[in-house]
């Protein structure tokens, strides 16, 4: 089924810019990752567009190049990094606190690392309580603030020549905030940055900073951010690709990838418990119960919309679903996760299944980062502007059109973005019908 003729993209000409708000430790780990793979010291697990293959065509084609040979990607030799955080520390110390890589790994990638020194954040304390740092721009108003924002990003593009840039929200997450009136339009939100309206988060500024400045945005935090209307009308003025929101990591990725299983095999559920423990500082900012209550709210979305218990009320009608987060220092970034979830099957028989996942945050995280600075690149080039549904596989509360719900099925989420991947080079989109190999 070809759907149309190749879609024009731009060539990913030049050096691409990649501007982090949050040098924690995702950034870190990416940022060290990256460094590490380009000098041959690892591989990039757990990317696939370092990784992964597309089937082109019939199965008895054989056909199957890597995604980053069949689609224009920047390579990897031509990122440059520039981030802001509330604290002075320089990538490297900042990787060498957040703990997440081997000392030996981080030092071995110290140079590019000690490079990238953080510009001064756009902090609100009211929005992320648990932590202070004194890295923090002082302007009257919230459009100073955006302004001095964008000075900051015409500066990094002169200081390092790059042709393009993309930003990703790693900063922690803020309290839980519903969209209000000054998110409403683009109108009300700059006459709200003006007026140092309280309910525009520092994510707004940096997102209405970065779109201004003619660059794509995605939110790997919880929190609103680019999610509002006033935001996504400047999106697609400008025309630009944004994505959010919270990477889809540890147990949510569990849960995205046995929910619809269970599902499908038409298996009945009436509880899932999970709970964490981890010690990092997103650990600590989310023992603060207005960030948690943006976490808990994208982590317990996920199910309902999987199990859809409004077509299934016989088996997921009845479904107790809690999620727990324990801030524990002992365990770093090397957080521990318990899920327990209560089956039933033929004749309506109990059954349990445990999983305990000692996983590690920021490893998750990182190959993450890396695919979707370099998928929003290949987005803009080629001319797609608005909420990015196709990114929906990185997200645990992907951005949806109004009038449908988000879809968080791992594996709709990866033919979405396969297929995807196929209507930009013009390449027959895969239904997995198959009748013709029988005929
Ligand atoms: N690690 C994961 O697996 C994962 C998964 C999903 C979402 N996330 C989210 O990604 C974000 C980053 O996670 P992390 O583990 O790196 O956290 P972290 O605490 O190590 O790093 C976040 C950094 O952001 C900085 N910061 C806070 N507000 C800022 C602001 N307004 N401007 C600039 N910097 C600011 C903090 O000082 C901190 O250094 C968090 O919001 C987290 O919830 C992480």
């Amino acid at each position: 089924m070809t759907t149309q003729p190749p879609v024009r993209i731009a060539p990913a000409d030049g050096k691409l810019g990649v501007l982090l708000p949050g040098l924690g430790a995702v950034s870190t780990t990416f940022i060290a990752g990256v460094e590490a793979v380009k000098s041959g010291l690892a591989a990039p697990i757990g990317s696939l567009t370092q990784l992964a293959t597309v089937r082109l065509g019939k199965r008895n084609e054989g056909r199957t190049p890597l995604i980053r040979d069949f689609v224009p990607l920047a390579a990897l030799h031509d990122l440059e990094f520039g981030a802001w955080d509330i604290y002075e520390d320089n990538a490297y110390e900042a990787a060498r606190k957040a703990a997440v890589l081997d000392p030996a790994l981080i030092e071995r990638v110290r140079q590019p690392l000690e490079k990238i020194h953080p510009m001064e954040a756009v902090f609100d304390r009211s929005y992320v309580r648990r932590i202070i740092g004194p890295n923090v721009k002082e302007a009257r108003t919230k459009m100073e603030k955006a302004a001095i924002l964008m000075d900051d990003i015409r500066q990094f593009r002169e200081r390092t020549g790059v042709a393009r840039c993309v930003m990703v929200w790693c900063g922690s997450t803020e309290v839980f905030h519903r969209p209000s009136a000054v998110h409403q339009s683009l109108k009300a939100f700059e006459s709200g940055l003006a007026a140092n309206d309280p309910d525009i988060a520092p994510s707004q500024i940096y997102a209405y900073a970065a779109l201004k400045s003619g660059i794509p945005y995605a939110n790997g935090a919880p929190n609103l951010s680019v999610d509002t209307p006033a935001l996504l009308e400047l999106a697609r003025d400008m025309n630009l690709p944004v994505c959010g929101k919270d990477f889809k990591t540890g147990q949510t990725l569990m849960k995205t990838m046995i929910a619809p299983g269970l599902k499908a095999r038409m298996l009945g559920m009436t509880g899932w418990f999970s709970t964490n423990i981890l010690g990092n500082r997103d650990g600590e900012v989310l023992d603060d119960p207005g960030s948690f209550k943006s976490k808990e709210e994208t982590k317990l979305s996920v199910l309902d919309q999987i199990l859809q218990p409004q077509l299934y009320p016989q088996l997921y009608g009845n479904l107790f679903h809690s999620v727990r987060i324990n801030y524990y220092p002992p365990r770093g970034d090397a957080k521990e996760g318990w899920d327990n979830i209560d089956i039933f099957g033929w004749l309506g028989y109990p059954m349990q299944i445990k999983i305990n996942f000692l996983c590690r945050d920021s490893i998750l995280a990182a190959p993450l980062v890396l695919d979707l600075v370099l998928f929003l690149d290949l987005a803009h080039r080629a001319g797609m502007r608005g909420i990015q549904e196709w990114l929906s596989f990185y997200f645990k509360a992907p951005m949806h059109a109004p009038d449908i719900y988000p879809e968080h099925d791992i594996f709709i989420q990866l033919m979405k973005l396969k297929n995807t991947l196929r209507w930009m080079r013009g390449e027959d989109l895969i239904t997995h019908l198959g009748l013709e190999y029988y005929d």
